[in-house]
């Protein structure tokens, strides 16, 4: 798989990538990813990549030319181009799961106010949002779009079991509390089914927990 992003931010977008366990995916080739610099498509003198809002309003929006110009030059026939912005479809792990088939994606990062509207009805094949707040830079939310993706490719993980028993693998359903050692610290117990030894009772307690914690933390999920 390949990954392009395009921000002013380029750095913001790839300092998560190249750490631990999405470091060793891309020096390994399981992806490719390259961030690149909206400014460089902006062809005025001063580089400009924003504007006013026509009709008023606060606060500026990312220009559509620069933005048309370099997809034009990043698109290929197999991308699918995502941009991130409050405004999107909710990022879900069936989101991360379906976008982890893709050979190529071109993620647009919203800055300020977002983006001129045109670039979203001629060149966006989806808007992705990351979770219900305002953040002020789109390349954080490129970057949590990327680790979740990668992390599900072929060979990103050390073990593959790891991406297929895990919270949202039933997507209404959080993971059970886990523990490592000492069995015990400063009084406090590992329960002790977890070292029992009987896999048959420890699966019937993790699936037990698994619904508590989802009860206490998400009872949404189990209404939908
Ligand atoms: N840009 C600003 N806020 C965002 C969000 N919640 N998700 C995706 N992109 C964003």
């Amino acid at each position: 798989m390949r990954i392009d992003i395009l921000t002013l931010f380029p750095e913001v977008a790839l300092a998560p990538l190249d750490e631990s366990i999405m470091k060793r995916a891309r020096d390994a080739g399981v992806v490719e990813v390259e961030a690149h610099q909206l400014r460089d498509w902006a062809t005025d003198k001063h580089r400009k990549t924003d504007d006013y809002l026509c009709g008023g309003g606060q606060g500026m929006l990312l220009k559509p030319e620069p933005i048309f110009a370099a997809v034009k030059d990043l698109r290929g026939p197999e991308t699918r181009v995502l941009l991130t912005t409050p405004q999107g479809r909710p990022f879900r792990q069936a989101t991360a799961r379906r976008l982890a088939g893709e050979a190529h994606l071109l993620v647009i990062c919203g800055h300020y106010e977002g983006v001129d509207h045109r670039v979203v009805e001629e060149l966006v094949d989806e808007e992705i949002s990351i979770g219900d707040y305002v953040l002020t830079n789109g390349a954080l939310a490129a970057a949590v779009l990327c680790d979740a993706i990668i992390r599900l490719l072929p060979g990103a993980l050390g073990d593959e079991r790891s991406s297929q028993d895990e919270s949202f693998t039933d997507p209404r359903l959080l993971e059970a509390p886990a523990y490592t050692k000492p069995a015990e610290f400063q009084g406090l117990e590992v329960p002790p089914v977890l070292l029992s030894g009987h896999h048959g009772e420890i699966e019937k307690w993790k699936r037990e927990k698994a619904l508590e914690r989802t009860r206490q933390n998400r009872p949404d999920l189990l209404d939908s």
